[in-house]
């Protein structure tokens, strides 16, 4: 049997409280379907998020966290209360925050950090910017983000780690990479995680996310270094959202 997919879902800064109820509303069905599913909401929902999502199997995470445990930083929100809300994983290092916020590496390699000791998955976004592609310059700084964002991890953490492959120059744009470019480009990254981090087979994840929606996800999907799909925009919806676990389950059957 192929192993589950992932179909984690970045609702980035978008929804109010009633668009929650919308989306956990006639999502029974997924309950049924293998596949690993997960939402991030905005931090003030994932409360309501979790209680919603409860029957329904699917894990919610956090966009972003501190790094930083506790303490005078205003604005942040700490690995520990993330945890305590009951989410199980956060996002970290995605392209909006590493471009907009301009996060950079040793600053989320401190929120790894930060979240794997209390107890949190981490979903390692990289991705290179269109520039650096036409520059031929991909793998190396994609070889930079992961050496120096995942810094002197302890190897007790490599299953906690999914690693999400996000071109910066298909997220949010409708221009998605080709299920070969993201596959060829998945595989050096496995490669790397193998022979230069030491992770075992089984521990190496990767999501590919950027423009991914149901039209595009079985092709996608189908490739056999693309261990699911980061999806923004497309999973706002609950029936696009179902409908891609849908693809997902297939794919493990
Ligand atoms: P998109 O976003 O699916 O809307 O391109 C993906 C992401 O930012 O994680």
């Amino acid at each position: 049997m192929a192993k589950e997919k992932y179909i984690y879902g970045n609702w980035k800064m978008n929804h109010l409280k009633s668009d929650l109820y919308e989306f956990f509303e006639d999502l029974a069905s997924i309950l049924e379907l293998k596949c690993h599913k997960g939402i991030t909401p905005q931090s003030l929902h994932l409360p309501l998020a979790i209680e919603l999502s409860r029957p329904l199997g699917i894990q919610i995470g956090a966009q972003n966290c501190s790094h930083k445990k506790v303490g005078a930083f205003t604005g942040e929100i700490s690995t520990k209360a993330i945890f305590e809300a009951g989410a199980t994983f956060t996002l970290v290092g995605h392209s909006e925050r590493r471009h907009l916020f301009f996060e950079k590496n040793d600053l989320l390699n401190e929120k790894v950090k930060a979240a794997l000791s209390e107890n949190l998955e981490v979903v390692f976004c990289i991705g290179e910017t269109l520039e650096e592609r036409q520059k031929n310059q991909t793998f190396d700084v994609l070889k930079k983000q992961l050496s120096e964002g995942l810094k002197d991890i302890p190897k007790e953490f490599f299953s906690k780690i999914i690693l999400a492959y996000e071109p910066v120059w298909a997220i949010g744009t409708g221009q998605v990479a080709t299920p070969e470019q993201a596959d060829e480009t998945h595989q050096l990254i496995r490669q790397y995680m193998e022979n230069e981090l030491q992770f075992s087979k089984e521990e190496v994840i990767i999501l590919y996310g950027g423009s991914v929606k149901p039209s595009n996800a079985k092709d996608l999907l189908s490739m056999s270094n693309i261990d699911g799909a980061l999806v923004g925009g497309a999973s706002l919806k609950g029936q696009d959202f179902l409908e891609l676990c849908k693809i997902a389950h297939t794919l493990a059957l």
